[in-house]
């Protein structure tokens, strides 16, 4: 059954609001990858669990379509309000059956989604779509960001693995204790030869101390609390806020620091015909 924790709409705006979009450095990878694979014209990218389509728009220039899909309907009425390039569009339905013709697609991502799938059948859907030579590619990062702002970084990061560890009980037991773990599994079950693992991307994004607690609230362990006990999980974050200021000698939490995303990524293709 697919797991669906992205549901609510305000869920869906904190997405908008606070999430941050990939490196653009880590899209050309996957896009070096690919165009090794396929020659000239890119036909169809497809980015399933494409939430409010931060890394979907990134794919735009480079294909003549660009789709994004996601199971939830609050997610795509915020990706599809926006503006966005004329070729790119969103469509509702299950990583688990894409509405697409065999052998259409160039690439297929999924960022930061591919661990809430029904992962056999998600990678069977994958390679019906691909088009000989065509490349999926599935990023992610590590729960564990990192904050730095001059001296007070290491008692910042002290505070964030308290705030990590205070959200870490609120854990869908579907995606296991590990991200990474998730994700060498799929790796392993991806059925070509023709694939890398690659770790880590550390990805540093200055951004006020507001917008990193919002981006923190935006996870499926924050919204869980949040729905057992509002008031503890308001809280929570209110308490880390605080003490993260006072560390910082701060008194506005729309004083910017630098956030460190832990990206890992397959990539991975499917073999041309003989
Ligand atoms: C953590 S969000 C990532 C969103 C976006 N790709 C990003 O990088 O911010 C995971 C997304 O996967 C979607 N999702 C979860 N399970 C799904 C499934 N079985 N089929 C399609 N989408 C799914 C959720 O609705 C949610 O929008």
């Amino acid at each position: 059954m697919a797991q669906r924790h992205f549901e609510g709409k305000a869920h869906a705006e904190s997405y908008q609001r606070y999430r941050v979009s990939p490196p653009q450095q880590l899209i050309d990878e996957v896009l070096n990858f690919l165009q090794k694979r396929i020659q000239g014209q890119l036909d169809l990218a497809v980015d399933v669990g494409c939430g409010s389509g931060q890394g979907t728009e990134l794919l735009a220039p480079h294909f003549i379509t660009v789709v994004g899909t996601d199971i939830s309907a609050a997610q795509l009425e915020i990706a599809s309000a926006k503006d966005h390039a004329p070729n790119l569009c969103y469509r509702e339905c299950p990583a688990e059956e894409l509405p697409f013709e065999d052998e259409s697609s160039d690439l297929v991502t999924a960022m930061s989604s591919a661990h809430w799938f029904d992962h056999p059948r998600f990678l069977r859907e994958v390679d019906r779509i691909l088009k000989p030579g065509g490349c999926l590619a599935l990023l992610s990062y590590t729960m564990d960001f990192e904050l730095e702002y001059g001296e007070s970084t290491p008692k910042l990061n002290e505070i964030c693995q308290e705030f990590y560890t205070a959200l870490f009980p609120f854990r869908k037991a579907y995606i296991g204790s590990s991200s990474l773990q998730v994700y060498k599994k799929i790796y392993d079950s991806v059925p070509y030869k023709d694939k890398e693992w690659h770790e880590c991307h550390r990805s540093r994004t200055i951004m006020p101390l507001s917008r990193f607690i919002g981006f923190v609230e935006t996870f499926s362990t924050y919204q869980s609390f949040l729905e057992k006990d509002s008031v503890g999980a308001k809280r929570l974050s209110k308490t880390i806020t605080d003490r993260l200021l006072d560390a910082m000698g701060a008194s506005s939490a729309d004083t910017e620091v630098v956030v460190v995303l832990k990206y890992f990524y397959i990539l991975a293709s499917k073999p041309q015909k003989s």
